[in-house]
């Protein structure tokens, strides 16, 4: 029987429990599901594609059919070279629907056979993007359970580095005392 292999595309900047709850949901209808995380050298991203790569890996190492990956270019090449006949997106509200369409029709355009399939995530992520994340966590706010915790550490790293380095700044310290 035809595997069926789907991709998912996004920027993951970075990922929400939205995403994953979109991942849980795609992982049970098909059969293998690459987490494509878009390479895009202009825009400017809070993580690093590494960053963003190393998240998700860890966070869905939990379902044995979901492979995580970046790419670069078109996303419909990238799918035709993974051997992929579908895309997953997910729609959480009409406001996304304008942009979806547009993008799906676009693909289906570039390759016919490649087939756009949106689902909805739980209710409770509606409201959740990664803009949304990234904005509430610069100023300061509360973003609990709306990100992993692993997700919820390492932004809070990025806005305050200082107990990264706290370890290194006593030593620094001890050094000097004793020179
Ligand atoms: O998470 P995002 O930013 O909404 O994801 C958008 C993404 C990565 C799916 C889209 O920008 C994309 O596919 N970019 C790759 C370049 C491409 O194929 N552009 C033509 C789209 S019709």
């Amino acid at each position: 029987m035809k595997k069926v292999i789907a991709i998912y595309p996004g920027s993951f900047d970075p990922l929400t429990n939205g995403h994953l709850d979109l991942i849980e949901r795609g992982s049970k209808i098909f059969d293998e599901l690459i987490v494509a995380i878009l390479r895009n050298p202009e825009k400017q991203s809070l993580f690093s594609l590494a960053e963003r790569k190393q998240m998700m890996a860890a966070m869905t190492e939990r379902w044995d059919n979901v492979q995580v990956d970046t790419f670069g270019g078109l996303m419909v090449d990238y799918a035709i070279g993974m051997k992929a006949s579908a895309v997953l997106r997910g729609i959480r509200a009409i406001s996304d629907y304008e942009y979806e369409l547009q993008m799906a029709l676009m693909n289906r355009k570039l390759a016919p056979h490649l087939e756009t399939v949106f689902m909805m995530p739980a209710e409770a992520y509606s409201y959740l993007s990664s803009r949304l994340v990234r904005e509430i966590a610069q100023l300061g706010g509360n973003i609990r359970g709306l990100v992993p915790e692993l997700v919820e550490r390492r932004l809070r790293e990025k806005m305050d580095p200082a107990p990264k380095y706290a370890n290194l700044a006593v030593f620094r310290k001890s050094r000097t005392k004793k020179q």
